[in-house]
């Protein structure tokens, strides 16, 4: 038996408080329920809602791709009916009795499903009519919500009715996105049959803004179809008020939990702000910047520092936060009177490192630096040599510190002084 993580568990609980209460829409794959992991979702789905989170499952039948520009026809729709009737059958079932043989055992979760999304045909397309292949006309969000507030689990199908009675097959897709932007959700987390979505240089790519993956969208011509659907999807999705998007992959075991439990995560978050941004630094955050730096002070890569000296300073400390962690921090102060300033406790926590935090962040204190008509940024290291050389900075030696610096200079620590001009 693996032994009980209690460092995972610890660095879990601020997202645990930070998803309380949410609304996420969630899709389930024709694959998921096909492939037999259907279980283990619906585990996973559980304990999620068990920890607060409101959730909105949409299940899909058909493979999504094809029968887009589709017609769907009598024949076709009644095998649709039939499947997706099968997949509630089996949802219903594994939230209902499936968790017995699991430690959510006991556990009584309620899943509801109604007419809460209205349809329209999809009409006549590229002059084929498409019958009963249709698109969301509306979403009944006070029903859905409502639904959330007595704390159901809603499950849509992909289907829906028109006012006149008709009924037509949605692409699920299209429904989880439509009811993610009407109610409005906090997250519409996609649950993809493909691999996580990478970098060209085979690391996962973990966010994009939406600028970010309009140009992956235009220059990876490699991307499969069925990504380019999900990344534009998402980026529809954002545009209409929902802050996040997640794609994650279903190859990953437990992704869901993965990625909304763990710093890190393992799928990729397409959202409609810079999500980390930097910002100064309140009282609030020195906590987080002490649990950030304390591993980097103890190895000697940077200076000690006391709680109370960060209290006292944090009007010069920059952070990025993410989900309520700081995961970067810097401080800029000016040496004595003179034209330096020093860049001091620069850190980035490892599981955020090489994602370009660093270098915004450097840039970012420059910035500062000038604004204040400083003329020249120095710092002192031990281990970032080079990737203060990649940034512009140069070696210099200690007469060309300030005096002020010259004389507090540690020459035990022998750290390399480096300095770069920013006029
Ligand atoms: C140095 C540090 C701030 C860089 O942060 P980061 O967010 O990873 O930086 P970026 O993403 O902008 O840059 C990453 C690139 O720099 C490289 N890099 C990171 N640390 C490096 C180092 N010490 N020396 C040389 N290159 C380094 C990475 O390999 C990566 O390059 P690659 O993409 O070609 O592989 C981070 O590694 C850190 O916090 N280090 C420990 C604390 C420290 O030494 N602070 C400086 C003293 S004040």
């Amino acid at each position: 038996m693996d032994p009980f993580n209690i460092d995972t568990f610890r660095s879990a609980a601020p997202y645990i408080y930070a998803h309380q209460g949410r609304v996420f829409v969630v899709t389930i794959s024709r694959e998921t329920a096909a492939s037999g992991k259907l279980s283990e979702l619906v585990q996973d789905l559980a304990l999620l809602h068990t920890l607060g989170i409101k959730l909105i499952l949409v299940y899909a039948a058909a493979n999504e791709l094809a029968a887009v520009n589709q017609c769907v026809d009598a024949k076709r729709m009644q095998s649709l009916q039939a499947e997706i009737a099968a997949q509630r059958t089996q949802l219903e079932s594994l939230f209902s009795a499936g968790l017995i043989n699991t430690p959510m055992a006991g556990m009584k979760l309620r899943v509801v499903s109604g007419n809460f999304i209205h349809a329209k045909p999809a009409g006549i397309i590229a002059g084929v009519d498409s019958q009963h292949y249709g698109e969301v006309r509306r979403v009944d969000s006070y029903a859905i919500q409502a639904q959330l507030a007595a704390n159901n689990i809603v499950l849509l199908s992909p289907t829906a009715y028109s006012p006149s009675g008709e009924y037509f097959y949605i692409d699920a897709l299209n429904v989880a996105a439509a009811v993610a932007a009407s109610v409005p959700a906090d997250k519409l987390i996609v649950m993809m049959d493909e691999k996580t979505l990478q970098a060209s240089r085979g690391q996962r790519l973990k966010h994009l803004n939406l600028d970010q993956a309009q140009t992956l969208l235009r220059r990876r011509k490699s991307i499969s179809s069925m990504l380019r659907r999900y990344i534009t999807l998402a980026i529809e999705t954002c545009l209409k008020q929902v802050p996040r998007v997640h794609l994650l992959s279903t190859t990953v075991r437990g992704a869901l939990l993965h990625e909304l439990f763990s710093h890190a995560g393992c799928g990729t978050l397409i959202s409609a702000d810079d999500y980390d941004d930097i910002r100064p630094a309140s009282i609030e955050d020195v906590g987080g910047i002490m649990s950030l730096i304390k591993p980097l002070q103890e190895s000697g890569s940077l200076v000690g520092r006391s709680e109370e000296q960060i209290e006292r300073d944090i009007h010069s400390y920059d952070v990025i936060e993410r989900d309520g962690f700081v995961i970067a921090c810097a401080a800029l102060q000016q040496i004595d009177d003179s034209e330096y300033a020093e860049v001091a406790c620069f850190a980035v926590h490892p599981d955020f490192q090489k994602e370009g935090h660093g270098s915004r962040l450097i840039t970012h204190i420059e910035q500062k630096a000038a604004a204040l008509g400083l003329q020249h940024v120095m710092v002192l290291t031990t281990k970032a040599l080079h990737w203060f050389h990649e940034q512009g900075y140069q070696t210099q030696s200690i007469k060309n510190l300030p005096i002020a610096k010259q004389k507090t200079y540690n020459s035990q620590r022998n750290s390399r002084i480096l300095i770069k001009s920013i006029v």
